[in-house]
């Protein structure tokens, strides 16, 4: 007798489509079964027409973040995990980041207690701000931990995150050592200060000077560069949030050469341009890198499609309108980051599988099973198979509907998809054999997530294996 029997699903692999019945016991898959197997089950779950999928999983956001000292992000861990379950989330991976004087495994305990309220399941990238002794140090202990990916940035540097060369290149050689992964905010820091500069002497305030003072060259080059430290080090490289069409030329090429490299793009960066910031509402999209244009969107799905883009995320960064409109006289006063991390699904969906861009395999690989193989989680995520854990997120393909802030639990009076028209929405959103949301409602507790302890396969770290 299992506890749960999902019926007649179309079951979705990063390889295949199947009919069938997933049986459930306890917090684990036990058994793909044919469909309309008749296995008895306490509880059954018809899915006849819809696909299920593994949980997605998001690599990449910001929830309970301190942008800077006093400013924070408008959601927590429970309100913005909550609503990504409503949206088909099982797990999310956020970043504990590295402050001036607390170090990278003082910062993750913090970031660990404030997760505790975690409606999905959690896990932390470390991220470093600086290349001393003590924050090298730490890399061996974080990744026993089960923190085995880190993050740096090229830029920032007036936000005191900003890394050198040469502490990017320590930073990839003694996490190599470590079988640890290490990514980069790629973007020219240095140009893009002086590009500012020159912007704001001129009186070019308006948000789409956000855009204009961090041009595609700056992400490419800073892409390049970080791309050479990765291959002088011999190390492995994940290339967070890449915004520009060029840069799928410079990722398939490191591919093509074999190299461990890889790349995950956003949502946002696949449906919108830059033309948002000379709306009257402009300065809610700023975000960096900056959206950038249409040629940029069709290479970045054409890259998802080819297999040299592996993952996609939200970078979810959930500001009001109340502390966008801080920089209302001046785009480099706006926080950089907006939200949509529960709408990914719903919206890559539409605009991939929908409009014929991406498989439902494809799909599947870059939301979900992609990320759990980079980053370690699989195949305890990412998959749906014996043995793994059963999160799983049933997709009606037909459901219509108008995204709308008023949808998310963020409680937040934007969203960076409003309006938008899609069709294939989650329906229902299953962690560990527990139903958290079913149509459009979130029916989970506080602290249902729990903390994913990771350990990346060393294939992924010597060659491009998804
Ligand atoms: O614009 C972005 N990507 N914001 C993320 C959060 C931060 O602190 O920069
Ligand atoms: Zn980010």
């Amino acid at each position: 007798m299992y506890d749960i029997l999902v019926q007649n699903a179309r079951i979705v692999s990063p390889e295949a489509t199947v009919s069938g019945d997933v049986a459930i016991s306890g917090e684990r898959i036990a058994a793909v079964l044919a469909p309309g197997s008749g296995a008895p089950a306490a509880r059954t779950i018809d899915a006849s027409g819809n696909y299920l999928l593994p949980g997605l999983i998001d690599p990449h956001t910001h929830i309970e973040h301190m942008y800077k000292p006093g400013l924070y992000t408008n959601d927590d861990f429970f309100t913005a995990s909550s609503s990504m379950a409503v949206g088909g989330v099982t797990s999310l991976i956020d970043f504990a980041i590295q402050l001036p004087d607390v170090s990278p495994l003082e910062i993750l305990d913090k970031r660990l207690g404030q997760a505790e309220k975690a409606a999905t399941d959690y896990a932390f990238h470390s991220c470093f701000i600086r290349g001393d002794e003590e924050t090298l140090d730490q890399i061996g202990e974080l990744v026993r931990r089960g923190i085995p990916s880190f993050k740096i940035f090229m830029a920032y540097r007036s936000r005191g995150r900003q890394c050198e060369d040469g502490v990017v290149l320590a930073i990839l050689e003694e996490a190599k050592k470590h079988g640890a992964l290490v990514g980069a905010h790629t973007e020219n820091g240095d140009i893009i200060d002086y590009l500012v500069a020159r912007a704001l002497r001129n009186g070019q305030t308006r948000a789409i000077y956000h855009a204009l003072t961090r041009p595609a060259y700056t992400e490419e080059e800073c892409m390049r560069r970080a791309l050479f430290l990765a291959k002088v080090a011999d190390a492995p490289f994940y290339d967070f949030h890449m915004s520009i069409g060029a840069g799928v030329g410079v990722i398939r090429e490191a591919r093509a050469a074999g190299l461990p490299v890889y790349a995950e793009t956003l949502t946002h960066y696949l449906t919108l341009t830059k033309e948002v910031l000379n709306r009257p509402d402009g300065i809610n999209f700023i975000c960096s890198p900056p959206m950038r244009d249409a040629e940029d969107i069709d290479a970045l799905w054409q890259g998802l499609a080819d297999g040299t883009i592996s993952t996609t995320a939200s970078d979810h960064c959930s500001f009001g309108t109340v502390l966008k409109k801080q920089g209302e006289d001046s785009f480099d006063k706006v926080p950089n980051g907006i939200c949509g991390a529960e709408f990914r699904l719903p919206v890559l969906f539409s605009e991939g599988v929908n409009k014929g861009r991406l498989s439902i395999n494809r799909f599947v690989a870059v939301t979900s099973t992609n990320a759990a193989r980079i980053f370690g989680m699989f195949p305890q995520k990412g998959i749906i198979a014996p043995g793994s854990d059963a999160d799983l997120v049933i997709v009606d393909p037909e459901r219509e509907q108008t995204l709308s802030f008023k949808d998310s639990l963020i409680g937040l009076d934007w969203n960076t998809f409003d309006g938008f028209r899609v069709k294939g929405v989650p329906v229902l959103t299953m962690l560990r054999g527990k139903v958290i949301a079913e149509n459009g409602k979130y029916i989970g507790r506080k602290g249902d997530g729990r903390f994913v302890k990771r350990r990346i396969d060393p294939d992924v770290l010597r060659y491009p294996v998804v």
